[in-house]
């Protein structure tokens, strides 16, 4: 693992979602099985990120993953495009563990932050060319994602480019609507759970997840100062969707 740096930030900045790391010790087994089923799309996300990062980046450029989990989402996309130096960060240590594992044998720089992304997002003053969230930020307020997406947009400079993928809210705005729906394609789809693993992660999405309508994903992306923003790809029941931003 040569190429692989890990940092440890010492928690004096303020874990604003400490929910989500008891969640990842307790729930990660679950998410994995959601990824490997495919049933959250992630095959064609990946696809969309990697085909996007080639098609914008004829020369290397530097990667930021906001919340990696195991990086492994984002291993598949970067195969084969121009990236020279990836920058994960997650406020779960097995998360981090599982990432300098997926990424030992990566042909670029790795540096993994155990952090709180929030913290770390709040005083990062290098650039990165792409920055890429996955299923993660939607555990923020509004006004929290508002100043998140700000800070994102200084990160990536006139030139970059900014990849989401999140929940997203039915055009109705109303949570409950939402999880009606979710709950359905829950039990339809996510058929590879035990009725314990449905529970538990039901229970995470309950009180965890808050979503925007696609049209506040995109609002949020204007007023953070992105020129272009755009959903360029509907997940499962239109309950997920796949953000592009760009100065
Ligand atoms: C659902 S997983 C998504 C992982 C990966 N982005 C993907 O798409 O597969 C959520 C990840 O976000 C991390 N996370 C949630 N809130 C965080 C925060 N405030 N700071 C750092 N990591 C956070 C969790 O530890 C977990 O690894």
């Amino acid at each position: 693992m040569v190429n692989v740096h890990i940092h440890q930030f010492s928690s004096g900045g303020v874990i604003a979602d400490a929910e989500a790391l008891a969640v990842f010790q307790a729930q990660w087994s679950i998410y994995q099985k959601l990824v490997d089923t495919d049933v959250l799309d992630h095959k064609v996300v990946a696809r969309l990120l990697h085909d996007i990062l080639v098609e914008k980046f004829t020369r290397p450029f530097s990667f930021l993953e906001i919340a990696c989990g195991d990086a492994s989402i984002a291993r598949q996309a970067l195969d084969g495009t121009r990236v020279s130096h990836y920058h994960g960060i997650d406020m779960a240590q097995p998360a981090i563990d599982l990432a300098a594992i997926k990424l030992a044998d990566a042909p670029y720089e790795v540096v993994l932050d155990h952090r709180d992304f929030v913290d770390a997002l709040a005083r990062r003053p290098e650039p990165a060319d792409a920055v890429w969230c996955g299923l993660s930020i939607h555990h923020l307020s509004h006004d929290d994602k508002a100043v998140l997406m700000r800070e994102i947009r200084n990160v990536v400079g006139k030139e970059g480019i900014f990849l989401l993928y999140e929940p997203v809210l039915l055009p109705d705005g109303d949570r409950k609507h939402f999880l009606k729906a979710y709950r359905v394609l829950v039990e339809t789809e996510w058929t590879a759970l035990t009725a314990q693993e449905v529970t538990d992660i039901w229970h995470h999405i309950e009180t965890c997840d808050f979503p925007e309508t696609s049209r506040e994903w995109i609002e949020l992306g204007h007023a953070a100062g992105f020129s272009q923003a755009r959903q360029i790809f509907d997940g499962p029941g239109g309950l997920l969707g796949m953000f592009r931003y760009e100065p």
